[in-house]
């Protein structure tokens, strides 16, 4: 992966490459070009770029993917208005007792020397606090985590199992709404289904679209920040002393791993839909855009020793986030959560470290998303 990334990165900032899909799209590598690429009105989402969706049911494709990242304004604005007045910076701070309490469980029920920090740790944190604060119950949950993966893997998987996947999940979330419409619970759900009867600001696909963006945006990226934020920083000795010593350094180290290896690489297609120049290249109408922030956060131009892990790094302005009006909504939460797992991590295990050292972890084979298969730890 690193080698892979860095020929993308000699190759210059915007480059036009052939994906293993067969859409050709200009691979936009530079921070400066991501920025301008993010920010240009005239480079607009496009959810054509999906995977199969040539295949995909027009019904299935309005009943899941008409959620604000794939919107562009005046849509966005609205939609992302409505999540933001339920999903609020104090809705989210007040959720760090039961984040901790959950992290303290996941520990609690972890034996022995030696474990998969992935599966034991960090993929259920983020799934349970996301389900929770969605209003998802337990038995629907290892169903949802089951279809997330294959959603979020699409290319991977062949239109059939792929269509079949999100159709499934389209019943699992309109049996959801119809649940909560008849007993609304204390969750965001519930909330959202009150403005979505309330007036006529949300259609019915656009509530199942929302759902489902928050769900599987919820977690998927966050379980990989845990974990290949660990693993990086169990590589990095002379890093995690420092943290370990003063853990006042806690925000800027999440800040720097999430600069160093970022946790999604890429942000969604986007189109032009004007002449765009980004960079040295004009982009022409029609033509695919995909900033690749994993590479933008690796920029010598940006960054100084852009390949160093520096927790105490100044002027972090990293892009795993996104930019512009499509900036992660829920950087607050994936930053708590962060935060919490890995003070409780290094916390309840003064010696953690890997246990295979000399090994690179497998990491997804997977486009969009960078993170590890498994990564196993040794406590003692
Ligand atoms: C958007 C990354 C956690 C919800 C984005 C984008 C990125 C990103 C790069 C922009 C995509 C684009 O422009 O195409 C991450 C990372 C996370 C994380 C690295 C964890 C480390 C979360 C969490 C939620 C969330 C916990 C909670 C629900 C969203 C939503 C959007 C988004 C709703 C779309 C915003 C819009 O279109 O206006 N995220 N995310 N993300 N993220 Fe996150």
């Amino acid at each position: 992966r690193y080698a892979g990334f860095a020929s993308l990165i000699e190759n210059g900032p915007v480059q036009k490459v052939t994906l293993f899909t067969g859409v050709t799209v200009w691979l936009v590598t530079g921070h400066a070009e991501a920025r301008q690429a993010l920010t240009n009105p005239n480079i607009v989402k496009s959810f054509t770029e999906g995977p199969h969706q040539d295949h995909v049911p027009a019904e299935l494709v309005a009943a899941m993917n008409q959620h604000m990242l794939m919107a562009n304004p005046p849509d966005h604005t609205r939609l992302r208005k409505l999540v933001s007045a339920v999903f609020t910076r104090r809705r989210i701070d007040g959720l760090e007792p039961r984040i901790k309490q959950i992290s303290a469980s996941l520990l609690d029920s972890i034996e022995g020397s030696r474990f998969d920090l992935v599966s034991q740790y960090s993929y259920p944190l983020p799934i349970t606090v996301i389900s929770e604060m969605i209003g998802v119950p337990t038995d629907l949950r290892d169903d949802f985590r089951r279809l997330s993966s294959i959603a979020t893997s699409g290319p991977l998987h062949t239109p059939e199992d792929y269509i079949a996947a999100i159709s499934e999940m389209a019943d699992l979330l309109r049996g959801l709404i119809e649940e909560k419409r008849s007993e609304p619970g204390e969750d965001l759900l519930s909330e959202l289904i009150a403005v979505r009867d309330g007036g006529d600001k949300l259609s019915d696909d656009e509530l199942t679209s929302m759902v489902y963006l928050l769900l599987v945006a919820g977690h998927e990226t966050t379980v990989n920040l845990i974990a290949t934020g660990i693993y990086n920083l169990l590589r990095h000795p002379d890093q995690l002393t420092k943290l370990r010593a003063d853990r006042s350094l806690l925000p800027a180290a999440v800040e720097e791993l999430l600069r160093y290896d970022s946790p999604a690489m890429i942000t969604f297609p986007a189109k032009a839909n004007a002449p765009v120049q980004i960079g040295d290249v004009t982009i022409q109408p029609g033509e695919v855009v995909l900033p690749t922030v994993w590479t933008a956060n690796r920029d010598a131009n940006r960054f100084s020793s852009p390949d160093t892990l520096d927790i105490t790094r100044e002027d972090n302005q990293h892009m795993a986030f996104g930019h512009g009006i499509h900036h992660c909504l829920g950087a607050p939460l994936a930053r708590l959560e962060a935060r919490i797992a890995i003070n409780d991590l290094l916390d309840r295990f003064p010696t953690l470290r890997l246990a295979d050292p000399a090994e690179e972890p497998a990491r997804y084979p997977n486009l969009l998303l960078n993170g590890m298969t498994r990564l196993d730890v040794l406590t003692d």
